[in-house]
């Protein structure tokens, strides 16, 4: 059996996106576009739109879907492209939000897409930084937690598609 335990409870992951939305007023201003990446992003993503509302900012929210893990817990260390934005970010500043950046490869794929896609400008988002685990060159704007290499789930994070409903963020052991 796997067992879960605590790591971020929801108060805390409350009152740390609350404070991180202040960090993304006090640099972002004016019109943009907030890309969160499927699926484990959408519960982070909820609340900091939420959050960034309360500081006086209205993005458009906008996703898009990639894929490196299997059903393990091991990255496969390929990115896909499964689900594409529909929107046009050409010209456009743009927030990309995930929820951990583990070896990179995710956000840089997606922040490189972006770029492509004429992006005026790109600031990237985690709630989970894991800096140990880093294959390539990558780092987030704006950082929820810096977190051991450990595997996490719950708040959007999954292990085989599971754990995502959990409201704070576990340990699996
Ligand atoms: P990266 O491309 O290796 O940086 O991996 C990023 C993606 O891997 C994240 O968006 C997560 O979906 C997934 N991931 C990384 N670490 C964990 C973890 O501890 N638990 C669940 N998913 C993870
Ligand atoms: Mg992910």
């Amino acid at each position: 059996m796997t067992s879960v335990s605590k790591l971020f409870g929801e108060a805390e992951i409350a009152r740390r996106v609350e404070d991180l939305a202040a960090e993304i007023a006090a640099e972002i201003s004016g019109d943009f576009v907030i890309v969160g990446l499927l699926k484990g992003s959408f519960v982070f993503l909820a609340d900091l739109v939420r959050a960034l509302d309360r500081t006086g900012l209205a993005p458009r929210i906008e996703f898009m879907r990639v894929a490196s893990y299997g059903l393990g817990k091991e990255s496969s260390g390929k990115v896909d492209l499964v689900g594409d934005i529909l929107d046009d970010v050409g010209g456009r500043r743009v927030l990309l939000v995930d929820d951990i950046v583990d070896t990179g490869r995710s956000l840089l794929f997606a922040r490189d897409l972006l770029k492509d896609k004429g992006a005026a400008r790109i600031w990237t988002c985690v709630l989970l930084d894991k800096p140990s685990r880093r294959e390539v060159d990558c780092t987030a704007d704006f950082v929820g937690f810096v977190i051991e290499d450990v595997f996490v789930v719950g708040y959007g994070i999954d292990y085989a598609e599971g754990y995502r409903h959990l409201p704070y963020i576990g340990v699996v052991d």
